[in-house]
């Protein structure tokens, strides 16, 4: 049996993520998808219950598919959740670098290793920092976002 985390920010989970968490959990046995906090990122616009809230929601119909949030280091969640693996999702060049930097750290002071998946390249250009800007400035980003997300964001920017 093989079990992988997928970590990130989602701050929202949005299409790209939908698709990496339905790649995986077809790939393999059991996906933990967790939303942790990303130190460069600063303040967001849901803090982590209402990102993991969100991942609920979005992974709900997936049987092998839990969620979880986190406020310490990933390689501490993926021996604790018993992962074999992270995965991480690669949507160009551009993310490669500081991924790989990423996984090399997580490797040298754990030893769990990282997986990378490509995402299709139609959704390449979805970016949790894009979205947020697009739709606090009164752009449509429902087309980018799952239907829970996109109500959840309208509500947070017209409130
Ligand atoms: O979606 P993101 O922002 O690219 O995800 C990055 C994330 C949250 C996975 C990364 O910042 C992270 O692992 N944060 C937890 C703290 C940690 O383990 N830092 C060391 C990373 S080498």
């Amino acid at each position: 049996m093989t079990r992988v985390l997928y970590p990130g920010s989602f701050d929202p989970v949005h299409n790209g993520h939908v698709e990496m968490v339905e790649t995986s959990a077809r790939l393999f046995d059991e996906v933990v998808v967790a939303a942790l906090i990303n130190p460069s990122k600063g303040d967001g616009l849901f803090d982590l219950d209402e990102r993991m809230g969100l991942l609920d929601d979005c992974f709900d119909h997936l049987p092998n598919v839990s969620t979880t949030s986190f406020g310490g280091l990933v390689v501490d969640l993926a021996r604790e959740v018993g992962a074999d693996f992270i995965i991480k999702g690669l949507r160009a060049v551009s993310d490669f670098e500081s991924e790989l930097q990423m996984a090399q750290m997580n490797s040298a002071i754990s030893g769990v290793e990282t997986l990378f998946i490509p995402t299709a390249s139609r959704r390449s250009f979805l970016a949790s920092r894009l979205i947020r800007e697009v739709a606090r400035l009164g752009g449509d980003v429902s087309t980018m976002v799952p239907d829970s997300v996109s109500r959840r964001m309208a509500d947070r920017f017209t409130s």
